[in-house]
């Protein structure tokens, strides 16, 4: 069911990537929420070519940016405003890119070089699209950013390795660029700290699958899905949380709140 949540509003949806993309649930509700926007991933992400049947459905255009490179961002607002014919109100960044992870490298050997890579994309990239959204004043007054976090900046997963370091930077920047933002132009910025989700970047995470069951049996109303999620920035997206921002939302099932449930005290044999 829409709502019309969305209904005049303009935005930027970073990283749909294929169909279990979280962005790509997020590009179909703001389309059935009433956003007109502007689909943007890395060039080489493009060259899969799914997002052109999103693009289509949703009726927007695609403007190819590689969110690490500040040129390359100044073009995204510049298009986008011109497109969509005026400021922007909403941006969701949804990228992650770990290579220690895709090449299963333990925390405690970590490659200097990848850990860099991965810092810029998953989290600098943030700093740069806002530096450049403030620079250009492309973001409308009380409009809204989220970017897509992950629990482990808080507590440990040894699986997560390099990534968790790059959440907790990435949410510090969500803070600082907040107040900033905030203060000038009434723009908000959160952050939403989703469940595991089988999308491309999830499941490139060794033992995500066993993880996957481990939070769904913790969690009081298991793993949120990709559609959850994308429910979720609707509403941070919308005028109903206007009063909403530098906060780290948690968006998993009641998860990050448990410390242990039944099922998994079952599972393990621990029951009186
Ligand atoms: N899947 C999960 O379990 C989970 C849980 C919590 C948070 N998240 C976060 O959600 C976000 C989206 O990930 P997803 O799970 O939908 O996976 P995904 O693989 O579908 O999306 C990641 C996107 O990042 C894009 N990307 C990578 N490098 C880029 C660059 N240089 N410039 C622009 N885009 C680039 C990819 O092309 C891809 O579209 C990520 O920040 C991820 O860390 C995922």
């Amino acid at each position: 069911m829409a709502y019309n949540l969305l209904k005049g509003k303009r935005g930027i949806i970073t990283g749909a990537l294929d169909s279990n993309s979280i962005a790509w649930k997020v590009a179909e509700k703001a389309h059935e929420e009433g956003a007109q926007f502007v689909l943007t991933n890395a060039p080489i992400a493009m060259r899969m070519g799914e997002i052109n049947g999103l693009a289509e459905k949703t009726n927007s255009k695609i403007v190819p940016a590689d969110a690490t490179n500040v040129e390359e961002l100044t073009h995204l607002f510049t298009e986008s405003q011109q497109i969509l014919g005026g400021k922007i109100d909403f941006v969701l960044h949804s990228i992650g890119m770990s290579v220690n992870i895709r090449k299963k490298i333990p925390y405690t050997e970590l490659n200097y070089d990848y850990y860099q890579k991965g810092i810029d994309v998953s989290a600098l990239s943030l700093h740069k699209m806002l530096a450049v959204a403030m620079k250009l004043d492309a973001i409308n007054e009380w409009g809204s950013v989220v970017a897509l976090t992950y629990m482990a900046a808080q507590r440990t997963f040894p699986f997560y390795t390099d990534m968790a370091d790059i959440k907790a930077m990435l949410e510090s920047i969500s803070r600082s660029f907040g107040y900033h933002y905030g203060v000038t132009k009434k723009v908000r910025i959160n952050t939403v700290s989703q469940s595991p989700t089988k999308t491309t970047a999830g499941t490139g995470i060794k033992g995500f699958g066993d993880f996957f069951d481990y939070a769904q049996s913790i969690a009081p109303l298991g793993n949120a899905s990709a559609e959850d999620c994308a429910n979720y920035c609707i509403t941070l997206f919308s005028d109903l949380t206007r009063m909403v921002t530098m906060q780290n939302l948690f968006h998993d099932g009641g998860f990050s709140n448990t410390g242990v449930s039944d099922l998994v005290m079952n599972k393990i044999g621990i029951t009186e």
